[in-house]
């Protein structure tokens, strides 16, 4: 008897190797996760309490399709305010998570087999939804034997040929790269002669080690600008489990992602909405700890890996909550990650999911308690040393 399919281009999505040790490691003691994409800290009790209080208020009815109107107000405020920008509410659409927003403009901006321009390496959710949205990656790896850069020119040479987007996270997942605000004016006008949209996250611009926020094109796009910002409360204050994001999208296109919002998902939780509220009107000293948290965790990590001699670190991330090195001689990062948590107790994301090119990579999450991090490090120096 054969097996029944599904459609042949959602089996061929690549399978996850951080699912792989995940679920590994849920069959062995004493793990110390380094592969997810998040802290170890709890949700501020007083966004949790916000959430409380709206469900005490029965706040439990279906939502408005691109969120209730004082969040939208409250982010249009919080964007206005930390870029000095002139968004008005229209602009925004509450999502159900950051990877939702991200699917919703993948899905907008997408006619079967159009090509998306993504910088490598890259969060591999990101080709998935492109894929899933009927479209084609095309990656531009970015050059590491110097720090992590990016060859301006090689960009421009890419969208020159009937690229229908260009996808940048700033500050990077898993490489904590960030472009500087001249690269961004650059890359604007690049997009501008090419007519390309650019799918811009901003979802660690929170989370930069040395200005905040990180540079971000929202801050220089004209109104008149094909470019959709991505963002989440999920990093920046301690809320992946709440499933909670937004997008900026051109004006005049509220009626179009309501539309989408609709037929996608039919809103963002109401009570949750109501927690995202109190994050942005009390949440800047949570956010000031969790940048704080994370270069805390950054700064315990980075010398003990450069310490080893079978690593190489590009540079020291400069913003997000990953570092992402290079280890010599190793050339399967799914089997090395598998044994090395085996071996030593420590699960690591491997790098071959990042893009082509990196599988002698491996990504690690730091923005965990500090003895936790320290003990790691410790366990990892035979495998690695
Ligand atoms: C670069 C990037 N964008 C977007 C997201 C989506 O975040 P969420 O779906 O939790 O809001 C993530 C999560 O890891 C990410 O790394």
């Amino acid at each position: 008897m054969t097996t029944p399919r599904f459609r042949d281009w959602i089996e061929s999505l690549p399978e996850q190797g951080m699912v792989e040790i995940a679920a590994l490691a849920a069959r062995m003691d004493d793990v110390i996760p380094l592969w997810y994409g998040e802290s170890d800290l709890p949700t501020p009790a007083f966004i949790r309490h916000a959430a409380i209080a709206a469900l005490a208020d029965n706040q439990t009815f279906y939502p408005p399709m691109s969120g209730i109107a004082p969040l939208r107000e409250a982010i249009a405020g919080y964007l206005n305010s930390l870029y000095r920008t002139d968004l008005p509410s229209q602009r925004i659409c509450v999502t159900p998570s950051g990877m939702q927003a991200m699917w919703l403009a993948f899905t907008a901006l997408l006619e079967p087999g159009d090509k998306v321009v993504v910088l490598a390496p890259v969060w591999p959710n990101i080709p998935g939804a492109i894929h899933l949205a009927g479209g084609r990656t095309v990656f531009i790896p970015m050059d590491s034997a110097d720090g992590w850069s990016l060859d301006l020119g090689r960009l421009e040479e890419a969208l020159k040929s009937g690229v229908r987007a260009l996808f940048i996270a700033s500050p990077n997942n898993p490489n904590g790269w960030i472009m500087s605000a001249d690269e961004q004016r650059q890359v604007l006008e690049i997009c501008r002669r090419h007519q390309v949209w650019l799918v811009a996250d901003d979802v660690y611009g929170r989370l930069s080690f040395e200005s905040d926020p990180a540079p971000a094109f929202i801050r220089q796009a004209r109104e008149d600008d094909r470019i959709i910002v991505i963002n989440s409360f999920s990093k920046a204050w301690a809320m992946t489990g709440w499933r909670i994001g937004w997008l900026v999208h051109p004006p005049g296109r509220e009626r179009l992602f309501e539309h989408l919002s609709l037929y996608a998902n039919s809103g963002t939780a109401t009570f949750v909405q109501y927690g995202a509220l109190a994050a942005l009107k009390d949440g800047e000293p949570a956010v000031t700890e969790m940048r704080a948290h994370c270069r805390r965790g950054r700064d315990i990590v980075c010398p003990a890996l450069e310490a080893f001699p079978r690593v190489r670190l590009p540079e020291r991330p400069r913003g997000a909550l990953y570092v992402f090195f290079e280890v010599d001689g190793m050339t399967d990062s799914r089997a090395f990650s598998r044994d090395l948590l085996q071996k030593t107790g420590v699960g690591l994301a491997p790098g071959g999911n990042f893009g082509p090119g990196f599988d002698s990579f491996l990504r690690l999450s730091y923005c965990l308690d500090g003895q936790k991090l320290a003990e790691a490090m410790d366990r990892l120096a035979p495998a690695l040393g």
